[in-house]
């Protein structure tokens, strides 16, 4: 039977138990409403670990629009069901005051590559997703923590910030899960009406159809997106588009 722990002493001393016996900790960190991409991480950290933990948390530091941090689905029990079918064996579900018992005056700040993209985008984001995961690094004290590419530069600046405080947890990059028409899979997709869900394929075939990154542009508008960015960074193509109310990203390998 799966285990649900919400209280961090009490999480830390499970976690110490378990590593007491010698065991190897996966972690997936998540955001709950969780769908194949996220059961993917979890059956990568079933295959790879001893002892798997999904923590769910929806983590308001890396929200700068209230609207969707509202509009997030929040599905806790039907995620443990989900959770346990693909391989966790635990559930870490803090409540915000017991993450943020600081009351968020202690953060993370990378200060370069954190301000491109998503960053120019989404204002103080990736301070609130690296504080979050240095705290959940800090409490789960994992062997290996599990990201999706699909999140390239999260999964990035993760994977730097691990290295900067000589983190022990090793981070391991899963590659995006897709629908079978190419969309991304992503808890806000259920947000797109019937002619936005129709249109959302074309943004991943359009970021792998090799053509310059101005031309992407201009054709994603064109089809009725509106663009935040398409760039290329080394050997990857990023993107964030939206449609309506809903905001998608991906990014392709050239
Ligand atoms: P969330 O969006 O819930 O995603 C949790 C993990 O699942 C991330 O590593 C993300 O890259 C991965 N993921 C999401 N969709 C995926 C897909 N289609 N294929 C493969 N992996 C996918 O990312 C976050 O939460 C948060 O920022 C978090 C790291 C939990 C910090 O709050």
């Amino acid at each position: 039977m799966i285990e649900v722990i919400s209280g961090i002493e009490h999480a830390r001393r499970r976690m110490a138990e378990i590593r007491r016996q010698g065991l190897a900790i996966g972690l997936v960190p998540t955001m709950g409403a969780l769908h194949d991409g996220h059961l993917s991480l979890i059956e990568r950290a079933r295959s790879g670990n001893d002892r798997v933990v999904t923590s769910i948390f929806v983590n308001p530091t890396q929200y700068d629009d209230p609207d969707d941090l509202e509009q997030y689905p929040r599905t806790l029990a039907a995620d443990t069901g989900r959770a346990e079918a693909a391989g966790a064996d635990l559930i870490f579900h803090p409540e915000f005051e017991d993450i943020y018992r600081d009351d968020y005056r202690f953060r993370i700040t990378e200060s370069e590559f954190s301000r491109e993209l998503e960053g120019a985008h989404r204002k103080d984001h990736f301070d609130g997703v690296l504080t979050v995961v240095l705290k959940l690094f800090n409490i789960v004290q994992a062997d290996r923590a599990y990201f999706g590419e699909k999140d390239w530069q999260q999964l990035l600046l993760v994977r730097d910030m691990a290295a900067a405080f000589f983190h022990r947890t090793e981070i391991v990059a899963c590659p995006t899960v897709r629908e079978p028409d190419g969309l991304a899979m992503s808890s806000r997709n259920v947000h797109l009406n019937q002619e936005e869900r129709r249109l959302a394929p074309e943004f991943h075939r359009t970021l792998s159809s090799g053509a310059p990154t101005d031309d992407m542009e201009r054709q994603l508008a064109d089809l009725g997106f509106v663009v935040d960015y398409v760039e290329q960074r080394g050997d990857r193509i990023l993107g964030a588009v939206r449609l309506g109310r809903v905001r998608l990203i991906d990014n392709v390998q050239t």
